[in-house]
């Protein structure tokens, strides 16, 4: 065989098989086969130049390093080819094991006012909100707490010092979500039947039972034959719905300046007794302050710490293990 029909076959059948090999290894095959250096089909070519006359020479080695030069070419470009991994950087593959999002989950403390939300519904509670920055009309003097009351000492209460109402009257952050009552009762008429869940704020030494910052549901139902009674029934199907229904609930007369008569709320709990909160028959004081007749409307109130039962059914021991965000305390929950 003449050497230019040689080439010309060596080039044919090396570009062919570069082109068939599909992975790395047969490639690395393809490269040994023609242009490997001990055993090469290339290096046989090359004795051929030997053979050559002087005059054909030139022609015959500059064929040669043509053939050689495309070769060498087409294996680089297959093997930038087949080094790519065979599924496209824009696809999905669907075998390889996904990234889990994070689940975020609600705080206790919301967990538990949703919670309340949701039993009190059951009896006919519409939850209302309002404010937390108030002023003394509804934080004490429409809840019949009078001027000399200690509820009202400026070092027990958050003033603002450099806020006022618009007719220049002081202002401070809410103590108690009785404020509420006087809100809703400002706005509508009789019959309500209302909750409201909340937070309160109070300078206190901080520890493990107490906050400068903690929640209160505060409930209102006003009508025209409200009892004591219905009272009792409302806050003992509220402890038997969250706590269970063995759960053993105790009233012990107690005062406050908005109801008349009061009672102090407990539960039993571990061969003891646990506060919960205040109640009683709104003061008729407080009905005429928002201009209904006592002689026509009346009704019962209650103010319930929330921390204290969302502590009592998780065993949490520490009230400031709410307001930590450490993440070990939240994600129990
Ligand atoms: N506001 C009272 C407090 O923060 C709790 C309370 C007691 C609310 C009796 C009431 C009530 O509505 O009738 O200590």
């Amino acid at each position: 065989m003449d050497p230019i029909t040689a080439l010309a076959e060596f080039e044919q059948a090396a570009l062919a098989s570069i082109a068939a090999a599909n992975n790395a290894a047969a490639l690395e095959q393809a490269r040994i086969e023609f242009l490997g250096k001990k055993q090469g089909r290339l290096k046989d070519l090359q004795s051929l130049l030997g053979k050559a006359t002087p005059e054909e020479r030139p022609v015959l080695g500059k064929r040669f390093n043509d053939v050689k030069t495309a070769v060498e070419a087409a294996l680089e470009a297959r093997q930038a080819i087949v080094a790519k991994p065979k599924v496209a950087a824009t696809a999905i593959d669907l075998t390889l094991p996904g990234t889990l999002p994070e689940l975020g989950r609600l705080h206790p403390l919301t967990q538990t006012v949703r919670e309340f939300q949701q039993i009190m519904a059951r009896f006919g509670f519409e939850v209302v909100d309002d404010r937390e920055l108030e002023d003394e009309r509804h934080n004490f003097d429409a809840l019949n707490i009078p001027l000399e009351h200690p509820a009202r000492d400026p070092l027990d209460n958050f003033y603002l010092a450099a806020a006022c109402t618009a007719s220049g009257k002081p202002v401070l952050m809410r103590s108690q979500t009785s404020t509420v009552q006087i809100r809703v009762m400002e706005q509508r008429q009789p019959p309500i039947r209302v909750i409201s869940l909340g937070r309160v704020y109070r300078p206190d030494d901080i520890d493990a039972t107490h906050h400068v910052m903690f929640h209160q549901m505060e409930g209102l139902m006003i009508g025209r034959d409200v009892t004591m009674a219905s009272l009792k029934s409302v806050l003992r199907m509220f402890a038997a719905a969250y706590l269970g229904g063995d759960t053993e609930v105790r009233f012990r007369p107690s005062f406050f300046p908005f109801t008349e008569p009061s009672v102090e709320v407990d539960v039993r709990w571990k061969n003891g007794w646990l506060e919960l909160g205040g109640a009683g028959m709104v003061d008729p004081n407080v009905l005429q302050s928002v201009g209904y007749d006592p002689e026509e409307y009346g009704g019962f109130a209650f103010g319930l710490g929330i921390a204290r039962f969302c502590m009592l059914r998780h065993g949490i021991d520490d009230i400031r293990l709410f307001y930590q965000n450490d993440v070990r305390f939240l994600r129990q929950f």
